[in-house]
């Protein structure tokens, strides 16, 4: 079968399709046969050896696809480690799910991993069920264009949380802010700290679903309010992420790692999770934002897109 290949961790330019034997199903797997998979700002870190936990090169790449069980015929979305950008996927039956009345392969090979992740993000930070207060919880997004950000904004609007989302890129915040963002930020125009706190009258969000790393996990920790949460997913800026834990004395704040891959192991987080999802999915509230489509013969130029941050929401390439 044809694959997708890291043929070293150099990077995108060292991805190639190559022909490779199919893969077999072991204990606990099942057989799909793929037809897109969804591009992650975790292939282009994989792809340049960035990513905990891969293995040495030879490699197939990807890790959310959608495509045909083989033992079922039933049309399935999922999430796996590695060797999602195939023909065929041998993959665990616990990580696919039925793709959604009317939905293409594009859009469900666009699903699991940003809208799980957005999700258990607003899980983590305390979100999923009304304020207390009776008030609307406030969340800072990063990177809210993105394939997580988009997913995050369409779930805050149905949780009716007030959305604060930082873009390099006016053009961007414009489609996210059609999508339900309140209150967009240019981070090359304006300094989204000053913003948070002028716009929230010194106050401060909740919580900030943080995936940068660097300076920014300090700088989003003096966004929080009282008892406010640093959800941290990811280091997009290469930098482990600078903190002050003096900071969050002073205001009772916490910083909170999320993981998917380590969540995605627990039943009893994922079903409640999915159960949420799939109604509102039901309902036609959630879909998901495609910015771009290629062939996968063309995804050295889709990995380049993410790794430029040039991308709209999800980037998904078809197989
Ligand atoms: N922990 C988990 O389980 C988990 C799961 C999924 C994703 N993630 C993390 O969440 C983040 C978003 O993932 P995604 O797949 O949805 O990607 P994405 O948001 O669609 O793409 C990355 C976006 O980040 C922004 N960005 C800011 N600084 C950047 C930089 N130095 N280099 C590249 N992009 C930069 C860019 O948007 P602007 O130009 O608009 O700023 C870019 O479009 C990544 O850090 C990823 O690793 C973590």
């Amino acid at each position: 079968m044809k694959a997708l290949m890291i043929t070293s961790l150099s990077g995108p330019d060292a991805l190639a399709i190559q022909n490779v034997p199919e893969p077999a199903a072991k204990a606990g797997q099942t057989l799909v046969r793929v037809a897109a998979g969804g591009l992650n700002f975790a292939d282009f870190m994989t792809s340049k050896g960035g990513y905990p936990g891969t293995p040495a090169p030879p490699l197939i790449a990807g890790r959310e696809f959608a495509g045909v069980e083989e033992s079922s015929g039933r049309r399935v979305m999922g999430y796996a480690q590695w060797a999602a950008f195939a023909e065929k996927v041998a993959t665990y039956s616990n990580m696919v799910w039925t793709v959604p009345d009317g939905w293409t392969d594009e859009q469900a090979a666009a699903f699991p991993v940003n809208y799980f992740t957005a999700y258990l993000g607003y899980w983590q930070a305390g979100m999923t069920q009304p304020a207390a207060t009776g008030k609307k919880h406030r969340v800072l997004i990063h990177a809210v264009a993105g394939g997580v950000g988009t997913a995050a904004v369409q779930i805050g609007q149905l949780l009716g949380v007030d959305m604060y989302g930082t873009s390099s890129s006016d053009e961007k915040l414009a489609r996210v802010k059609a999508l339900g963002l309140q209150h967009g930020i240019n981070y090359k125009q304006h300094d989204y700290e000053e913003v948070v706190k002028n716009l929230t009258h010194g106050e401060g969000v909740d919580a900030v679903f943080e995936m940068l790393g660097g300076e920014h996990t300090a700088k989003s920790l003096r966004c929080l309010r009282d008892f406010g949460r640093v959800i941290q997913y990811g280091t997009a800026t290469g930098k482990a992420p600078q903190l002050d834990i003096r900071a969050m004395y002073a205001k009772s704040a916490s910083v909170q790692g999320l993981w998917l891959t380590y969540l995605s192991q627990k039943a009893e987080i994922m079903g409640p999770a999915w159960e949420r999802l799939s109604a509102w999915i039901a309902q036609g509230k959630l879909v998901p934002q495609i910015g771009h489509v290629f062939p996968l013969e063309r995804a050295v130029e889709a990995y380049k897109l993410l790794q430029d941050g040039k991308n709209y929401g999800k980037v998904v390439l078809r197989i």
